[in-house]
């Protein structure tokens, strides 16, 4: 019985409709919530948005990894509004609680 379920939800996960599980927007992994889009662009430009979804930072330490992205990965740095609509983005839906850790 519970093998069958499981079966099942593979199978709604696998063929569902992506906005229906809460995943896969047409922003990726990204949680779909303002600021979506422009974290999309800019952070999904060199590697998966994938990267930036699994983790779990404070706001702080977000702010440390756009200076890392800027200063070790040559990102460009980000003009505002951007910046900031990005680093709202980041702290509201990838905080320490991982409210939106993939898989979850
Ligand atoms: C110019 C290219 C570039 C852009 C744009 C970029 N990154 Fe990165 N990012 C990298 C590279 C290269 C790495 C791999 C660094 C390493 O692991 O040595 C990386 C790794 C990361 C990691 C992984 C850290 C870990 O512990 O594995 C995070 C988180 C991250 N980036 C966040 C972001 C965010 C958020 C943005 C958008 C604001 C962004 N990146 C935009 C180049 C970029």
């Amino acid at each position: 019985m519970l093998k069958r379920g499981i079966a099942f939800l593979f199978l709604f996960l696998a063929f569902g409709s992506p906005a229906a599980v809460g995943e896969e927007s047409e922003y990726g992994v990204l949680v779909d919530k303002p600021g979506a889009e422009e974290t999309y662009i800019y952070c999904a430009a060199c590697h998966s948005e994938k990267i930036v979804a699994q983790q779990g930072l404070t706001r702080k330490d977000w702010e440390e990894v756009l200076v890392w992205m800027v200063e070790e990965q040559e990102m460009e740095p980000i003009e505002e509004p951007d910046y900031s609509i990005i680093l709202d983005y980041l702290a509201k839906h990838y905080n320490v609680d991982r409210p939106n850790f993939p898989n979850k």
